[in-house]
């Protein structure tokens, strides 16, 4: 299954692709989370990604397909694999198109997780991520049962670099601007398929379960 898990910053991706990939065992492989492990590792990919990202600028194509690239040829993919937060623009999408016809692969689905963008401001600067786990929790829609400290691994949580107001704005601007040409892209290739995300989470995950199929809880 080779799947792409589209939405604005904040829709649920992250949230989303935890469940996806547990229940369909593929590799989750987001950008956000491989630009902030190399800023944590303080390599020169980190450094770079880091000027973009505190501002709430997307990071340039060529660095952004260069490690998609990379991660794609790795031997976990072989059997599919979920891209969340990448293709992020249109030329990156055509990008990806040309990486996986090289692979003799090809998208399953683009799942885009629609909706209104009035909430995301909330869900983002509510939420928390475990240090440890990486779970993703907020404190008002999916609080831990212990404030502070996750429920799957007891790690502490923390708020990400970016969830401040003023830089969460600049991302919705952002990234609303680039959706539009990148939706209609993958309509016009008959891969977009819709999700409701301004439901429960759970709700959120049975509509995405429907449209995959095959795995019973
Ligand atoms: P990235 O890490 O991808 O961030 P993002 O796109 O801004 O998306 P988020 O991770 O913030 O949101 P999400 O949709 O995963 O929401 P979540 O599930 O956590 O990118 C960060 C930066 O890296 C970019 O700004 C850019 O600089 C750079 N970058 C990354 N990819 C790039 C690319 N391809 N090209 C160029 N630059 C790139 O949910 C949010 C909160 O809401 C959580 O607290 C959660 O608990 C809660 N929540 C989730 N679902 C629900 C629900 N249904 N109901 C109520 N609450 C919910
Ligand atoms: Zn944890």
């Amino acid at each position: 299954m080779n799947l792409v898990l589209m939405g604005l910053p904040g829709a649920g991706k992250g949230t989303q692709a935890e469940r996806i990939v547990e229940n369909y065992e593929i590799p989750h492989i987001s950008t956000g989370d491989m630009f902030r492990a190399a800023i944590k590792e303080g390599t020169q990919l980190g450094l770079k990604a880091k000027s973009y990202m505190d501002k709430g600028e997307l990071v340039p194509d060529e660095v952004t397909i260069g490690i998609v690239r990379e991660r794609l040829s790795k031997a976990d993919c072989q059997n599919g694999f979920l891209l969340d937060g990448f293709p992020r623009t249109v030329a990156q999408a055509e990008a990806l198109e040309q990486m996986l016809e090289e692979l003799d692969r090809k998208i399953d689905y683009v799942i885009n997780i629609d909706v209104d963008q009035s909430i995301l401001m909330e869900r983002l600067t509510g939420r928390r991520i475990c240090k440890d786990c990486g779970a993703t929790y907020h404190l008002v829609f999916n609080p831990p049962a212990k404030e502070g400290v996750c429920d799957k691994c007891g790690g502490e949580l923390y708020q990400r670099a970016d969830d401040n107001s003023e830089t969460v704005a600049n991302r919705l601007e952002v990234n609303v601007k680039q959706s539009k040409p990148l939706l209609d892209f993958y309509e016009t290739k008959g891969y977009l398929r819709n999700i409701n995300g301004d439901q429960d989470i759970n709700d959120v995950f049975e509509d995405i379960r429907a449209l995959l199929g095959g795995v019973s809880e």
